[in-house]
């Protein structure tokens, strides 16, 4: 066994320094699903008898006439093909040795434990989907959760699956308005909520933001409140007849509900997503493709097998919660772990110690955990063993090398190979990603695209690069792909196949390719910021400053931020007879808190007395990211007014003290 460096430093400076690859383990790759390097010329070949291979391992109940109908940008995959989500993520396996097998391993912030094993889960999937239908939902009717991490939230999420229902998650951080503004958008005639959730020993009140949201939610015939808290409950409204408590409708539901049949393309969620205008997208995803792509992606990127423990700590409110906690590990029959809370709480080394209490074998985690994880030392992981790890990922963001190193020596004891995945929202499934018992992994690289997904770089007007930097396109369909932006035809247009005339798939991200055809993701190129992790539109957070009566105008950029990768700074014109002043900034600060949650929370904002503008009046976006960074201005020759930025910096200067 590897040993771990006595002066971790000094050991990964020298690997960076010697540009050192890692080739997958022997041991690792001998027994990888996935080790045949002759997948990709062969899935490229023919990618559509590539994926088909994998829709072949799920249950339909009536096979599909075409693989792939392509229309761009509209795709649709598996076409006429008949099967519903819920019956191949927990009724298929009922039906063999997985039945009594666990299917969620959750764990509560303060410490309350629950397993659900596959035949509990089809348990309450089916009389959830009862208390759904007799709520009045219906086949293609919405249904929005806001929610904890609980098991309730993948059962309510899997009954809509059931019945037909489109489900719309809504992550628990977002305030009330959020969460009104996207009920009103997919207009949700059913909410799903609890009395409140834990994060740092604090309970956030769920029910009462939403009681908030739906004094202007029109849609919203009925309100279903999970019990999350046994001893200390919060005090709850409800209101008679609209509002029910979950346990109660639950008691009353009949055991079985038929899966209804759904068409390959019928949609399966919708998902809010910010983009560059002040308005969330909803992302739609549909049924058969989308399954499809998480269920391959998840066996053959985590080599998942019949034993492993898999836990990916995304909370559900996000895609990848969606697509690696609950759709990707149950059609694959996996054992997935839940934990709701903080990873310090009540100790920096939480996460350790479930991997250790339950013996985790893959671990997918965000850059911005990582770095954390380092600030907190060694000590943490130190304490707790963590030898049933055999290999970690990473999501969401960049990973910077260093923090790759500290992952793979201080989580992986230099043992698991660790894959760092690229995808989107949009993407529904993972696309640029090594596979585990194949590729030689360079330490903040996302590699090579996955097999049947066919990605290039080009410059902003549609020439390739085949070595060197430009703009991420996906060049062919591939199933998990999103089918539109909820209500908004255009916007989808536009916001995605209009890049370029051949209308390629366009990323938004950044990212340049090396001389051995590596992939190096650099960031979005677009006005939207990637917050530990977290995608925040510039847009949204300068429309809920402006909303504030003392503000006249605002820009918000992102500036470098140790921990989270980036941080909102945002340059702020108050109106005439307003002054400044600590206080205020506070006040904005909340505002932005109220308007869309804590996680768009600025973390600086600066007064300033005019904002650098073009002469055609364009806010300087990229002068105010190098003040944010405290960095020296590049050329501001096209400034309007060049005393701005002096003063600002100036601004700059005295805020940092
Ligand atoms: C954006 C998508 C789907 C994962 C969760 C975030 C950035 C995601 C990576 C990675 C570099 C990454 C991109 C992308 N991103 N993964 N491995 N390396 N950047 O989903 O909120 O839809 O954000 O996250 O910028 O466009 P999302």
């Amino acid at each position: 066994m590897a040993k771990t460096p006595n002066d971790p430093r000094k050991e990964i400076d020298t690997l960076l320094d010697e540009r050192r690859t890692f080739v997958p383990p022997k041991e690792f790759s001998d027994v990888a699903n996935v080790s045949d390097p002759e997948i990709y010329d062969r899935a490229g070949a023919d990618p559509e008898a590539f994926w088909e291979s994998f829709a072949h391992e799920l249950e339909w109940s009536e096979p599909w006439s075409k693989v792939l109908e392509w229309n761009p940008p509209n795709a649709k995959w598996f076409v006429g093909g008949k099967i519903n989500a819920s019956v191949n993520c927990v009724d298929r396996h009922v039906r063999t040795a997985r039945r009594n097998k666990a299917a969620l391993i959750w764990e509560g912030e303060p410490g309350d434990r629950r397993t659900l094993t596959y035949f509990d889960l089809y348990r309450e999937v089916n009389a959830f989907g009862g208390v759904l239908k007799s709520l009045g939902v219906r086949r293609g009717d919405r249904v929005a959760l806001y929610m904890p991490l609980v098991p309730e939230l993948a059962i309510a999420m899997l009954a809509c699956a059931r019945i037909g229902a489109v489900h719309s998650v809504v992550f628990g951080g977002f305030s009330a308005e959020s969460l009104r503004d996207r009920i009103n958008d997919a207009e949700a005639c059913v909410l799903v909520t609890a009395d409140g959730g834990y994060r740092r020993g604090q309970v956030v009140p769920l029910k009462q933001m939403a009681d908030d949201a739906l004094r202007e939610t029109p849609s919203i015939n009925h309100v279903v409140v999970v019990r999350r808290q046994q001893h200390d409950p919060l005090p709850v409204t409800m209101q008679p007849d609209r509002d029910y408590w979950y346990h109660e409708l639950m008691m009353k539901a009949p055991s079985a509900c038929e899966p209804e049949e759904m068409d390959s393309e019928d949609l399966l969620y919708i998902l809010y997503t910010s983009g560059t205008t002040g308005k969330p997208k909803g992302i739609v995803h549909t049924t058969g493709g989308y399954l499809v792509g998480t269920y391959a992606t998840t066996k053959w990127v985590f080599d998942l097998k019949e034993d492993d423990v898999y836990w990916c700590t995304a909370d559900i409110g996000w895609v990848t919660g969606h697509s690696y906690l609950v759709y990707g590990p149950l059609a694959n029959g996996a054992t997935a772990v839940m934990y709701e809370g903080a990873p310090d709480w009540p100790a920096q080394d939480r996460l350790w110690e479930i991997v250790e209490r339950y013996g985790v074998t893959i671990f997918y985690t965000a850059p911005t955990a990582i770095r954390a994880f380092m600030r907190w030392g060694t000590k943490w992981p130190a304490k707790r063993d963590l030898s049933s790890l055999r290999l970690l990922g990473s999501v969401g963001e960049p990973i910077n090398p260093e923090a790759w190193m500290w992952y793979y020596e201080h989580i992986g004891r230099q043992l698991c190979p660790v894959v760092d995945t690229w995808w989107q929202t949009e993407t529904g499934a993972i696309l640029i990603t090594p596979l585990p018992g194949l590729t030689t992994l360079k330490p903040g690289s996302a590699s090579h695209p996955f097999p049947g997904i066919t990605a290039e770089i080009r410059t902003a007007d549609g020439q390739v690069v085949t070595e060197g930097g430009g703009l991420l396109a996906i060049t062919k369909p591939w199933p998990s792909m999103l089918r539109g932006i909820y209500g908004d035809p255009d916007r989808f247009i536009q916001q995605y196949w209009s890049q370029w005339s051949d209308g390629m798939y366009f990323t938004g991200d950044g990212a340049k390719l090396d001389a051995d055809g590596y992939f190096w993701l650099l960031g979005r190129v677009d006005d939207v910021l990637n917050v530990a992790g977290h995608r925040i539109g510039t847009m949204e957070v300068e429309s809920a400053l402006v909303d504030h009566s003392a503000v006249a105008e605002a820009a918000v950029v992102g500036r470098t931020h140790e921990i989270k990768g980036q941080a909102i700074a945002a340059f702020v014109t108050i109106r005439e007879g307003v002054s400044s002043s600590d206080e205020l900034i506070e006040n904005l600060k909340s505002h932005v808190v109220k308007k869309i949650g804590a996680i768009a929370k600025p973390d600086l904002i600066l007064f300033a007395s005019d904002l650098p503008k073009t002469r055609s009046g364009k806010i300087m976006r990229r002068l105010l990211r190098d003040i944010a960074d405290g960095k020296t201005l590049g050329d501001t020759t096209t400034l309007a007014d060049p005393s701005v930025v002096a003063r600002l910096q100036e601004d700059y200067a005295d805020e940092q003290g």
